[in-house]
């Protein structure tokens, strides 16, 4: 008998075997169930938008269509990061909280939460995350790395480079803005929501959540944030299948972030950064509660930290606070 829906195992299937037919027959066979009751499925499947042909030689995907069901990923995604299971969900309010709730309850590492409809998605700093469905990309993942919680925020600091790299490899350029916004030229691309707990100052686990403008236009973002954002749409003139992005993001993390729990530094990475930096050489302001700086950005140490260097030719370090483009300047 089959431990997941019949649909399920189906997608699993043809995704697997992508390009190549898989017979009726040994679908039939592998789950149990009579060849109709494949080819009901199948045609489920087509309703659904997964271009599936039925030949003789068996049933077969034509193209890997933007979809984000669950088995559909899992699939593509094998071979990434060990121990990756990922879910799917047409709507949830926000996927960081969801797994955080999992987080608490045991969940392994690998687990990865997505959804088509996040209703309220959440940004740094208590902001709203705002993210279109069918047209964005909005996931978080489990981490249960043995480090200390000091060292949590180089996490975020190796996702966002690893997601620009991901990037880069798929035809865009973009910018990092410390510690983990990306952007493409002077507007806002995607965001890192990193959140985590500790024990006795050791992380039990860190929720890291990534949200991607892919496939909007610019009509699709609220008029308040038009200018401020944009899309890999709007910046290549084509729409991209959302699989492309996660798998290049997971086949280069699961490279990187085993390096990283043995460095235990940024000091690998820094360099890479610092050639993607918004903010390298810029002035910028820094506004914390309570206070703000003004000064040039001079670049991160290998704690991850931003050094910035005020009128007066002071250096200062800085680990917290909200960093802009200083608008006097820029
Ligand atoms: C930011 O730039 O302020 C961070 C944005 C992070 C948004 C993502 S979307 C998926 C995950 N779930 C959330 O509620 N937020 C993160």
């Amino acid at each position: 008998m089959l431990e997941i829906p019949l649909r399920d195992f189906l997608l699993h299937s043809l995704s697997l075997s992508f390009p190549h037919p898989v017979s009726g027959e040994r679908l039939a066979q592998e789950a149990g169930v009579s060849r109709v009751a494949v080819w009901k499925e199948a045609q489920a499947l087509r309703a659904k938008g997964f271009p599936i042909q039925a030949s003789r030689a068996g049933y077969r995907l034509l193209s890997l269509p933007d979809r984000l069901e669950g088995a559909f990923l899992q699939a593509l995604l094998r071979d990434t990061f060990p121990g990756l299971r990922v879910v799917f969900f047409p709507e949830l309010s926000s996927t960081n909280s969801y797994v955080k709730e999992l987080a608490s309850r045991g969940e392994k590492e690998g687990t990865v939460i997505l959804t088509e409809n996040q209703t309220q998605g959440r940004g740094r700093r208590g902001r709203t995350w705002f993210s279109q469905p069918g047209k964005a990309l909005t996931f978080s993942f489990l981490l249960r790395p043995s480090l200390s919680l000091r060292l949590s925020p180089l996490v975020g600091l190796l996702v966002a480079l690893v997601l620009a790299q991901a990037l880069e490899e798929l035809g865009f350029s973009p910018y990092l803005k410390w510690p983990n916004d990306l952007w493409i030229g002077e507007r806002k691309v995607a965001g890192i929501l990193l959140e985590s707990s500790a024990e006795m100052e050791e992380v039990e686990w860190i929720v890291v959540g990534v949200g991607v403008n892919v496939n909007m236009t610019s009509h699709d973002f609220p008029e308040e944030l038009r200018s401020r954002v944009t899309s890999l749409a709007m910046e290549k003139g084509e729409t991209i299948p959302r699989w492309q992005i996660l798998r290049t993001f997971f086949s280069r993390f699961a490279r990187e972030y085993p390096r990283f729990l043995k460095e235990k530094s940024f000091a690998p990475w820094r360099e890479a950064f610092e050639e993607r930096s918004l903010l390298a050489g810029r002035r910028v302001r820094v506004h914390w509660e309570g206070g703000e700086k003004r000064g040039m950005a001079v670049g991160i140490d290998e704690e991850g930290a931003l050094w910035i260097q005020g009128e007066d030719g002071e250096k200062e370090r800085i680990q917290w606070g909200e960093v802009s483009l200083d608008p006097l300047v820029n």
